[in-house]
């Protein structure tokens, strides 16, 4: 029997699924815990299934010399040192596929809440009255249909933006760590460096991990490379753009607006940011559907499962630390 320990509110189901199997299951539901009290709370813990807002470093691995896999909540794992976890022999999963099309989705609701301004209609609406049908309102927006989005990070949820984007008859362009041809010819997209394809897209959107080699891709040089008319849409990690340039070039018009997903010091989110109208911010819920919540949840839980049993966890992330783990 093992000790399972959860940092959030979970699906009662797949509490069960593990507690099935003969382990113990520990659900911490308020707030996110600090270091040291989730140390304490996870005390001999084999497996840690987390949130994406949980800190997963070296002093709290060294405090749970049980743990044998973290399970984030989520396919980013900036919030994880799988340096650290290797190192450690512990096993390190995420929720890769089963958000895809969800964080997608979210991607095109911002670009069209953006372009079309809907948010602010909305608010002016409920604020102010509907004022009656004329011809040049105050919300007039940019056309989607037939333009050109340029995608940055042409993996899984880069290429289900694509998908969208076809259907608006629009020019796609990416540029992404490697080029894909054979994606290049299904999805009608086209590979171009990142200053080109900031000069040349209507929309840009994010869709890439956050990385040493990605923090602040998208800084003061580079926005100023983005059209005036364009809109930036990040659903993949805040610290992937300089939020202070971003407002900055918001500010100034030197782009169009930005529609948010994600921030660079998550819950925190830049003060002129909050003032500006032309943006359009959501609270990091890419893939904040029932059923995707429901699918992800229970692929953590078939992670932590099979790590128990001693298999290797379907959606395992640090691959090295399965190989080199000493015989049972
Ligand atoms: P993925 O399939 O691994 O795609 C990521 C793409 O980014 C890959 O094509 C990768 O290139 C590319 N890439 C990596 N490093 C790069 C670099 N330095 N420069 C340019 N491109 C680079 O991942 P995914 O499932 O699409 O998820 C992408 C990210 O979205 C996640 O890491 C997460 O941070 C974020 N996300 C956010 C939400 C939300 O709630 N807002 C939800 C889900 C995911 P290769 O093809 O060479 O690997
Ligand atoms: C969400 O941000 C994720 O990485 O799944």
């Amino acid at each position: 029997m093992a000790k399972v320990v959860i940092t959030t509110k979970f699906f009662p189901e797949e509490i069960e699924r593990i507690t099935r199997e003969g382990h113990e299951v520990r659900v911490h539901e308020g707030e996110s815990l600090e270091k040291a009290k989730l140390v304490r709370f996870a005390k001999d813990a084999e497996a840690l299934i987390v949130l994406l807002s949980d800190r997963i470093d070296e002093e709290l691995l060294q405090g749970l010399p049980k743990l044998r896999i973290v399970a984030n909540l989520g396919v980013g794992v900036d919030n994880i040192d799988l340096a650290a976890a290797t190192r450690r022999g512990i096993l390190v999963t995420n929720t890769p596929d089963v958000l895809t099309e969800a964080t997608a989705d979210l991607a095109w609701a911002l670009l069209l809440a953006v372009a079309r301004r809907i948010t602010e209609a909305d608010q002016d609406l409920r604020r102010e009255g509907f004022p009656g049908w004329t011809f040049l309102p105050k919300h007039l927006g940019v056309d989607v249909y037939g333009r050109t989005i340029g995608i940055v990070g042409f993996g899984r949820i880069g290429q289900a933006v694509a998908r969208r984007a076809q259907g608006f008859s629009m020019r796609i362009l990416y540029y992404s760590r490697t080029r894909k041809p054979e994606k290049e010819a299904t999805l009608g997209a086209q590979y171009v460096s990142l200053a080109e394809l900031l000069r040349e897209s209507d929309f840009v959107v994010l869709s890439l991990p956050l990385t040493p080699q990605t923090r602040h891709l998208l800084g003061e040089r580079e926005l100023r490379l983005m059209k005036r008319e364009a809109i930036l849409v990040n659903v993949a990690r805040g610290p992937i753009v300089d939020e202070g340039a971003l407002a900055q070039a918001l500010k100034e018009g030197r782009i169009l607006g930005a529609g948010l997903d994600v921030f660079e010091r998550e819950p925190e989110v830049h003060p002129e940011l909050l003032s500006l109208k032309n943006v359009v911010l959501t609270p990091h819920i890419g893939s904040a559907t029932w059923a995707t919540r429901r699918r992800m949840a229970a692929l953590a839980v078939d992670n932590v499962l099979a790590a128990l049993r001693g298999e290797q966890p379907p959606t395992l992330v640090n691959k090295e630390a399965w190989t080199n783990r000493s015989p049972a």
